[in-house]
């Protein structure tokens, strides 16, 4: 693919654990077990393409709705992964960040993911974004508190000081967001900085996604007409 046509920022809306582990008779969690080592193949795909941010949905402010043993199960699991795999970030120079509400995150995950994003702060590779505990509508409220917290004018807000207080001031925009299971909505993903993303979505289940349907989504992305509201001349 040429260069240009390759996405800086893919949001991904990992969708479908659960459908994927009904349809074989197991539980949820395995589902989540299957998608977690499905992620991390992406990811090192997605650094071997050269793709500068990929943001990962991995769990959403309104997860907590279901059971208390399917949301600490995610959680359990994201804290063994991060702790495991230091080694596979280092050897790809992958930096490890965050996006979404510290606050309400139990403080031994917050913790985790505070450590995680110190250890590879400085790796200059593919920066990976853990949307967990993430809602859009819930990142523009606290982007406009921290507005307010700085005795802003009404005047002074404009667009760019709206996403200058957002979790991740410095990623550029998504260019990409790519959700799988078939499901035609948003969910609460990114919905400040999708203003201009294109959108894939592929019916395939999350736990079955491989690097040739990344590749797959990518072709297709480099045919989109990307106008920004402008006439192509
Ligand atoms: C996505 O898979 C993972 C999370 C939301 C944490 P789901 O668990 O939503 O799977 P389905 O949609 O029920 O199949
Ligand atoms: C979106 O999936 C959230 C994540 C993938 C983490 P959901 O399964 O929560 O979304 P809905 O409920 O189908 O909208
Ligand atoms: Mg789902």
């Amino acid at each position: 693919m040429h260069a240009a046509n390759i996405p800086a920022h893919i949001g991904i809306i990992m969708d479908g654990n659960g459908r994927w582990a009904k349809k074989r008779n197991q539980l949820r969690t395995q589902g989540h077990l299957e998608g977690l080592s499905r992620a991390k193949k992406i990811v090192k795909a997605a650094s071997d393409m050269g793709i500068r941010y990929v943001t990962l949905y991995v769990f959403s402010t309104e997860n907590w709705k279901r059971t208390a043993e399917e949301v600490s199960f995610i959680m359990g699991l994201v804290k063994q992964y991060l702790r495991s795999e230091l080694a596979f970030f280092r050897e790809n120079s992958i930096r490890i960040r965050h996006a979404g509400d510290m606050e309400t995150l139990p403080p031994d995950i917050a913790g985790e993911i505070r450590d995680v994003c110190a250890a590879t702060a400085g790796f200059p590779g593919l920066s990976v974004i853990l949307a967990l505990n993430y809602g859009g509508r819930n990142e523009l409220v606290r982007a406009v508190k921290r507005i307010l917290r700085e005795q802003a004018e009404a005047e002074q807000i404009t667009e760019d000081s709206i996403g200058l207080h957002l979790d991740n001031p410095d990623v550029p925009d998504p260019d990409l967001i790519i959700r799988t299971a078939g499901e035609f909505r948003t969910s609460n993903f990114l919905l400040w900085e999708a203003a201009y993303a294109e959108y894939y979505i592929s019916d395939k289940l999350w736990p079955d996604w491989t690097e040739e349907d990344l590749a797959e989504a990518l072709r297709a992305y480099g045919n989109r007409d990307r106008r920004f509201g402008g006439v192509r001349q």
